[in-house]
């Protein structure tokens, strides 16, 4: 059953054992999970069985913040994980229905390779890959790829824009009816059906075709993300979809406007760029029930783990304070963020809830709730129902046209999403109740482009 109501675009981000540093000490977690093909099997048949849009992979080509022994990560389960790329590529064999996107990124990736290896899980997943795509701002990748630091914003953005346009005419390199395979005539391909790109420019010099047929998507939907004017104005360029981070409603309208109102100079319409917040929900039958499951994660989270994330959002070094006494206020001055801003990064999320500590004289143990639900996206603690309010004035009010579904921890709380809040989407017309579409594009509603390109 087709609903011509406007309807919520689904992904599930399958990030190792959940988004919660601490999952992977839950009972019925996998300590495994990033590793292991199976989990992530698990989590695409979950997203499947909620008729999700897709399945999601994030990626940093490195082990993160390695150098910064503040930073608990000995205790962390996601620095170790399977290319997204790759897992997508096994995944495409195991499931029908659901779309696969991982994350790559146009700076330290050859743009004739990842056409051909994009192009070919297309073919195996029948049309339903997408890419997320990323410039990559971390200093620990860029000393995997023989630099000291992070390229400038101008340079990366500028560099992932032609890395678009070289992937768009490699992919039609074939017209959709060049292959005749004619066994009686011997005549496999039509000569005339085939373009060389021959692109020249800053970054790539490309000669074409590519030798692999034109993907069942013509091009692949991609995702990406950003806040920084550099990243909305690719987005707004380049992008089917925009996946944001933005705790309230009131940010979250702010960045839809802000990127969605840069569209029209690209000669594209506000349905041609859909807006996915990410959204962490702790989900119970009752509010007890699902606040019982974030105390639970909390209580397996090692204090350390919780200072180095505090760390790495520009807070002060804690260790040592008391857990159960109000954080001290000179430790929650907001004028030395000097450091957040020269990082290009806004520190919005870490001004708010400092001045909140301060107002609210927090304990370092609320500081550590309050991080781990909510902090990078909007985090929810609730009943299918309040959850499904909260979504659906988003959904309504120029907020998301989506959600990226950041389950905290795998497979418990995806679960939950799909057996509890999704029937409720479903239930007020929100959510599909049925594929109708076979590829990732007929799922968002996006148009199959026509090939281009001049015959040989
Ligand atoms: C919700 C969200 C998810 C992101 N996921 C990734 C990721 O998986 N890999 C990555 O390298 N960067 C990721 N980023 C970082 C962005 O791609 C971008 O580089 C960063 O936001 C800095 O943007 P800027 O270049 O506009 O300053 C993510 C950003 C956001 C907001």
């Amino acid at each position: 059953m087709t609903s011509s109501r406007r309807q919520m675009k689904l992904g599930l981000s399958i990030a190792s054992a959940g988004y919660h540093y601490s999952a992977w000490r839950l009972p019925g977690v996998a300590a495994l999970s990033g590793m292991d093909i199976n989990h992530h099997i698990q989590g695409a048949a979950i997203a499947e069985r909620g008729k999700m849009d897709f399945v999601f992979m994030a990626d940093w080509a490195s082990v993160m913040n390695v150098t910064d022994t503040r930073i608990a990560l000995d205790k962390e389960h996601a620095q170790v994980k399977l290319d997204p790329v790759l897992a997508c590529a096994a995944l495409a064999a195991v499931t029908t229905h659901v779309g696969l996107v991982p994350t790559a990124s146009t700076t330290y990736n050859h743009p004739y390779n990842f056409a051909r290896r994009m192009a070919s899980i297309d073919h195996i997943s029948n049309g339903r890959l997408g890419w997320n795509m990323v410039t990559s701002t971390n200093i620990d990748e860029a000393m995997n790829f023989g630099l000291d630091g992070p390229i400038d914003s101008d340079t990366r953005h500028a560099r992932a824009a032609e890395f678009v346009a070289v992937l768009r005419g490699l992919w039609d390199s074939w017209d959709d009816d060049a292959f005749l395979r004619d066994k009686a005539s011997g005549q496999y391909f039509d000569r005339g059906k085939f373009h060389w790109l021959n692109h020249e420019g800053a970054h790539f010099k490309v000669r074409g075709p590519l030798d692999t047929a034109r993907p069942p998507q013509g091009w692949l939907p991609i995702i990406t993300a950003g806040a920084s004017v550099n990243a909305q104005e690719l987005a707004a360029r380049e992008a089917d979809i925009c996946y944001g981070g933005q705790p309230s409603l009131d940010m979250a309208r702010r960045y839809y406007a802000s990127v969605k109102g840069r569209l029209a100079k690209h000669g594209r319409d506000a349905g041609d760029l859909l807006m996915m917040p990410g959204i962490m929900a702790y989900i119970g039958r009752t509010q007890q029930e699902a606040q019982d499951k974030f105390d639970a994660i909390q209580d397996v989270m090692n204090t350390d783990v919780g200072i180095g994330q505090l760390i790495l959002n520009h807070f002060p070094d804690l260790t040592g304070y008391p857990l159960d006494e109000p954080v001290p206020e000179l430790m929650m001055r907001t004028d030395n963020l000097g450091s957040a801003r020269l990082a290009g990064r806004e520190p919005e999320m870490t001004i708010a809830l400092m001045n909140r500590a301060r107002e609210e004289k927090l304990t370092l143990r609320q500081l550590f709730d309050v991080a781990m639900c909510g902090f990078w996206s909007l985090g929810v603690i609730g009943t299918p129902a309040s959850i499904a309010d909260m979504m659906e004035e988003w959904f309504t009010t120029e907020a998301a046209d989506g959600f990226m579904v950041q389950p905290p921890y795998m497979p418990g709380a995806a679960d939950d999403f799909v057996d509890l809040v999704i029937p409720e989407l479903q239930r007020r017309g929100l959510h599909r109740t049925e594929y109708t579409a076979t590829t990732l594009r007929g799922h968002l509603g996006l148009r199959r482009p026509a090939g281009r390109g001049v015959a040989a």
